[in-house]
């Protein structure tokens, strides 16, 4: 607000009262493009350090920040989409999370992945964030592996 405000001032065209409608307008002659993340983390399993709940707030609070900024993103709506790793006992499974990245590579065309973070579900993502050139951030791939092999992989 404050900086649609000022950019208000310095365009010296519109009165102050029409911030609102100036942004509404910006908006509409210049279509938002929609930047989405993959999200594949365990979604409940709490003894995960890298689980969702401990993640998720901090992910959501991160998109409400850049977006509510029109200057960090110009012209984009940063946006994710989240798939559990875990299995039907709660606990990360490699075929669910690699199965999870190929389907959302797919759908999506993500342009980072968060997660995955256990070991074994992040190894096999890593490839094939790495294959296709995209971002892998997480939260946890702990084993030395990661240190060498996974370019695209930051932990
Ligand atoms: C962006 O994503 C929203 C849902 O989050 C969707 O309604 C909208 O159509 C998308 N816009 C584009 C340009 O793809
Ligand atoms: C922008 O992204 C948020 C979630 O990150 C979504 O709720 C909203 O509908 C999106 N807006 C547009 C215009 O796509």
């Amino acid at each position: 607000m404050v900086l649609l405000f000022l950019l208000d001032l310095s365009a010296g065209r519109e009165p102050r009262g029409h911030v609102r409608r100036h942004a509404h307008r910006h908006r509409e002659r210049q279509p938002q493009q929609n930047i989405t993340l993959a999200v594949i983390l365990p979604q409940s399993s709490i003894k995960y350090p890298w689980a969702w709940p401990r993640v998720g707030p901090a992910v959501e609070r991160a998109i409400r920040t850049i977006n509510s900024d029109p200057s960090l993103l110009p012209y984009h709506n940063l946006t994710y989409i989240f798939k559990s790793s875990e299995d039907e006992r709660g606990i990360c499974s490699e075929s669910v999370a690699s199965l999870e990245a190929v389907d959302l590579k797919w759908a999506y065309d993500p342009w980072a992945f968060i997660g995955p973070g256990c070991t074994y579900t992040a190894a096999p993502v890593g490839m094939f964030t790495a294959h296709w050139e995209v971002p892998m951030i997480t939260a946890g791939a702990p084993a030395v592996g990661f240190y060498d092999g996974y370019p695209s992989v930051t932990n």
